[in-house]
């Protein structure tokens, strides 16, 4: 996988338990594992390849981390400075660290495509930032 450059981001790397032939274990505990407390969990599935896109957006306070469970997807990162795109693969004991300041997209999911997400927050979506101008002045006042 390639280094992650842009800020606000950076993989979180799991050890996969493998129990012998009975299968492996992914693991997350809060503040163990995942370096906050988990408020909140989604699961994202069910893409149209070429069609589905997810994100076009950054949020204020969220920490997040986003596994892929199975398939792939291209995830695009953005610190208002520096963009990257990634490709990323499923299954994955690699989570992707999606902490605040960060513009995010997905797109050209794999139809098996399945995401987990593990949130530092309940629901709110006055903490989304939806607009990419905004978003750039949000991070120049940040700084
Ligand atoms: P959205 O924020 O676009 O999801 P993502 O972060 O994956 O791009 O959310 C899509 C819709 O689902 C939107 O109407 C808000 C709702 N939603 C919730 O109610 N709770 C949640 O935890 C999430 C992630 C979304």
């Amino acid at each position: 996988m390639d280094e992650i450059k842009v800020r606000n981001s950076g993989y979180l790397k799991l050890s996969p338990y493998r129990d012998e032939r009975d299968g492996i274990l992914l693991i997350m505990e809060s503040m163990k594992h995942v370096p906050f407390e988990i408020k909140r969990v989604y699961v994202i599935s069910d893409f149209e390849t070429g069609v589905s896109v997810r994100g076009m957006h950054a949020h204020k306070e969220l920490r997040q981390v986003c596994f892929c469970l199975r398939g792939t997807l291209h995830l695009t990162l953005d610190d208002g400075t520096s963009r990257q795109k990634l490709l990323v693969k499923g299954m994955s004991s690699t989570g992707i660290i999606l902490d605040p300041g960060l513009w995010h997209h997905m797109e050209a999911f794999s139809p098996d495509c399945i995401l987990l997400v593990l949130a530092s927050e309940y629901f709110k979506e006055s903490d989304y930032i939806r607009d990419y101008d905004e978003f750039l002045r949000w991070v120049k006042d940040e700084r």
